[in-house]
């Protein structure tokens, strides 16, 4: 896949109306409904204010959630979760829906930027045209959460054009989702001229440049629950690294598949024989495959566990692989020191236990001491690293999980690829 895309800064954007796709797709507490983190908004920002700057008319669009557009199909997914379907009224659907309304980002933004986000109370409806409509130069309008519409995320051709006929220029920051193929991350661009902001250049920046020209040696950190959900990566990246390390729970599975004993740790029995060949392969390809050598357990999956130290795949009964040793520590540690490029998925214990957070805080600051390129991927990983304050240590912290994921696997990202090549 080609990264190297036009930017907000290779298009004529002063007195136009853009189109600016944000990912606004915030936490919010879930009774209230306030946004808990404005980590997202705060990301957009660069873009947001320099579009401003430049006098375009902003108009802003996001996701939020996962609402059910249409009231039939709402009901349908109720009703499969045991609710009485006499209960489910279009009243209910409704405030469903509003729960789920970009009113909330709107506010924040404008503090923020200290100026009026005027909002829209749909998306390509009357409301949202006429205020389109009326944007002056220097002004933002945010339409109303793109999910609402029900052809966004079938990436509908008319919803697509719809939105586009809003705006002279598409501009995408919104890296959280551009692995999904919709009508707001990539249908527009068959009817936009099609930029990148300054976000998603960051983003293909780094990760884009660990993958396609890493300064060597490459160290990948990969962990995370289950072997079953990094199987794409695993496999990209022992086309591209020179050590993989493997950590967190799906670190298990591997040492069962070397005929460790794992007593209660998480376990996908399915994926051993795949565990093996993995490791098969690495040695094939001269690529070095570091699995653990020691291991904290506890007598359950509580903060509270008793907890012991055993040699990797020896784990007794009854109790469960929770963090990585001591000794493994020293070994990854020693892998990342000698880096160029360090990529880190997926934490290397259950790090929300302050007791088995060690081997992940561990890391983390040995990512923070390095001189190597560090490139975190987001999700529990950017979390990670973000509880244990190394954030503004490391070069690049992805803002999407999803997205990120996808990138290591070398997928082609739908809302990068239709994006004009620079
Ligand atoms: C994310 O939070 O990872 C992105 O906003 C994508 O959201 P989605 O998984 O609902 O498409």
């Amino acid at each position: 896949m080609n990264y190297n895309k036009k930017t907000v800064k290779d298009v004529e954007v002063s007195g136009k109306k853009v189109l600016l796709r944000c990912d606004f797709n915030v936490p919010q507490d879930k009774e209230t409904g306030a946004i808990t983190s404005d980590k997202r908004i705060v990301a957009a920002l660069p873009t947001i204010q320099y579009l401003l700057e430049q006098d375009a008319a902003v108009i802003a669009c996001s996701h939020l959630g996962k609402p059910e557009a249409s009231f039939d199909k709402w009901v349908k997914k109720q009703a499969e979760k045991g609710k009485d379907p006499a209960s489910l009224t279009e009243e209910k659907w409704k405030k469903s829906l509003a729960k789920l309304s970009l009113a909330p980002v709107a506010k924040r933004l404008g503090e923020l930027l200290g100026k009026e986000v005027v909002m829209a109370a749909d998306v390509v409806g009357e409301d949202a045209k006429a205020k389109a409509a009326a944007l002056k130069p220097g002004e933002i309008l945010l339409l109303e959460n793109t999910r609402f519409e029900k052809g966004e995320t079938k990436n509908d051709p008319e919803l697509a054009k719809a939105m586009a006929s809003m705006a002279e220029v598409y501009v995408s920051d919104a890296f959280g989702a551009v692995h999904r193929a919709h009508a707001s991350t990539a249908g527009v661009a068959d009817y936009l001229p099609a930029v990148s902001g300054f976000l998603i250049q960051k983003e293909l920046d780094f990760l884009g440049g660990a993958i396609a020209s890493p300064k060597r040696p490459l160290v990948a950190i990969l962990g995370g629950a289950k072997v079953s959900s990094k199987i794409g990566v695993i496999n990209n990246l022992l086309e591209i690294a020179d050590t993989i390390i493997i950590g967190g729970g799906m670190s298990y599975t591997f040492s069962a598949a070397q005929g460790g004993k794992v007593g209660n740790s998480l376990l996908e029995s399915d994926w051993m024989d795949y565990s093996k060949e993995m490791i098969a392969k690495a040695e094939a390809k001269g690529v070095k495959f570091l699995l653990p050598v020691d291991t904290v357990c506890g007598d359950k999956f509580a903060p509270d566990a008793k907890s012991q130290l055993v040699k990797a795949g020896e784990i007794p009964d009854g109790w469960e692989g929770l963090d990585i040793g001591p000794e493994t520590v020293k070994l990854y540690c020693d892998a990342v020191s000698g880096a160029g490029t360090v990529i880190w998925n997926g934490p290397m214990g259950v790090f929300e236990f302050p007791a088995f957070a060690k081997g992940t805080e561990a890391m983390a600051e040995a990512l923070s001491k390095t001189s190597a390129i560090t490139v975190i991927g987001g999700g529990d990983s950017a979390a990670a690293v973000e509880q244990l304050g190394y954030a503004d240590k490391m070069s690049h912290i992805s803002t999407g999980g999803g997205a990120s994921l996808e990138f290591l696997e070398g997928k082609e990202l739908p809302g990068v690829a239709c994006l004009l090549d620079a």
